[in-house]
């Protein structure tokens, strides 16, 4: 029972309900625990931990603390193995007794990635006197989330400001200058409704993207014809195409290709696919939308519809391959945005396949053409 009770006091230290449960303890000052009890606690933890005598010295370090820090940090003075100063601050006011608790951030590189830990430096009182137990907790993915999220503002922010700044600018124009001068007047207004459709598109298609990973976890039930959804956007994108004088053919799409899907995101992800072949292709370029059916497709272990489209236009080098799905990615920055690009339409494509429990292909030979290969499962 009372071994129990070391154990509570012990592991209250870890958080922040634990306090109030060493605030329900007044007086108990005489509370402390084994040295082995304690030892056999940190052996159990999955979370990195050391635990540092008054003199300075490691007492214990659990398996998941030797394979950040390295073996043979036992006995060993803590200064010789954790260097940061910020760490090395945290941990001498504890056992110097300031603090009962202090907390650093502790940069690590660990399998060639940068990854930092949360370490807390928290008072134990062992039956040799007191101790500091050392917690090193990994907060690498929140740091990460919160950077993504960072870029993510940051590249929203420049994509509408360009449109803007031009709209506000021949705003001004022709409050001024053009006001009384018909052509300009129109020329101007074209612009803008060019400018003005950018940003539109542009929120369009962020909000298509949150609205996709607002749904990532939950799987389309019911069922969408491939074959009919490929037809249809053929007929879309005819004025495109004619307009680019591209060539594109569909094959396979005269029987119902049945997926369980949702037929307005797998429309734009045929859209973009195809959109794309004809818009980055070279003038003339020839485009083949396949659809194929596989009873077994070892890419998801089981039956598929496969759509293939092939262009043979510029290709993409392989270096832009892995990055193309990336939001914002543009290979050739300047010609995408003429080309009224945001760069969105892969990310979203992306993860619309992702929602399907589908693979998304990219296959591509510089100068020869691009291969982009949807797999969508049946069942
Ligand atoms: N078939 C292709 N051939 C050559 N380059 C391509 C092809 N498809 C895509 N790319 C390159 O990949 C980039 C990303 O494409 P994505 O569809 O994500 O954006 P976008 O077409 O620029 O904008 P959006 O689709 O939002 O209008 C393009 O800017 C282009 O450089
Ligand atoms: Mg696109």
């Amino acid at each position: 029972m009372l071994q129990g009770h070391y154990v509570c006091h012990f592991l209250a230290i870890f958080s922040n309900q634990g306090r109030s449960e060493l605030d329900r303890l007044p007086g108990r000052t005489d509370l402390n625990m084994s040295r082995d009890a304690c030892i056999s606690i940190l052996a159990a933890s999955p979370v990195p931990m050391l635990l540092i005598g008054r003199d300075d010295r490691v007492i214990a370090a659990n398996s998941g603390a030797r394979a950040l820090l390295g073996s043979g940090a036992e006995s060993r003075h803590y200064v010789t193995f954790l260097r940061q100063p910020a760490v090395l601050d945290a941990i001498e006011a504890v056992l110097a007794g300031r603090l009962d608790r202090a907390e650093a951030d502790y940069l690590a590189s660990q399998a060639m990635r940068e990854t930092t830990f949360r370490v807390t430096a928290a008072k134990v009182v062992l039956e040799t006197g007191p101790a500091a137990l050392i917690t090193f907790v990994d907060t690498t993915d929140l740091q990460e989330a919160g950077q993504i999220r960072r870029d993510f503002v940051a590249n929203v922010s420049h994509e509408l400001k360009t449109p803007l700044t031009a709209v506000l600018g021949f705003i001004e124009t022709l409050r001024g200058a053009a006001r009384d001068d018909p052509a300009a007047r129109d020329r101007f207004l074209g612009i803008m409704e060019k400018e003005a459709s950018r940003m539109n598109r542009l929120v369009r298609d962020l909000l298509s993207l949150s609205r996709v990973e607002s749904q990532q976890r939950l799987r389309p039930g019911t069922p969408a014809d491939a074959a009919a959804i490929l037809r249809a956007v053929m007929t879309t994108l005819r004025p495109l195409v004619e307009e680019a004088g591209a060539k594109v053919t569909l094959t396979g799409a005269e029987a119902a290709a049945d997926v369980p899907g949702d037929t307005d995101q797998l429309s734009q992800v045929f859209a973009n696919l195809i959109e794309n072949a004809v818009k980055y292709g070279r003038k003339g370029v020839s485009v083949e939308v396949q659809l194929l059916r596989s009873e077994h497709e070892p890419a998801i272990r089981g039956p598929a519809v496969i759509v293939h489209v092939s262009d043979d236009g510029p290709g993409i080098d392989t270096v832009h391959i892995p990055r193309l799905t990336e939001r914002f990615y543009r290979v050739d920055d300047h010609r995408s945005r003429e080309l009224g690009g945001t760069g969105l339409g892969l990310a979203i494509v992306k993860h619309i396949v992702n929602r399907h429990r589908g693979r998304l292909r990219i296959d591509s030979v510089p100068g020869e053409g691009s291969r982009f290969t949807v797999i969508l499962p049946v069942r």
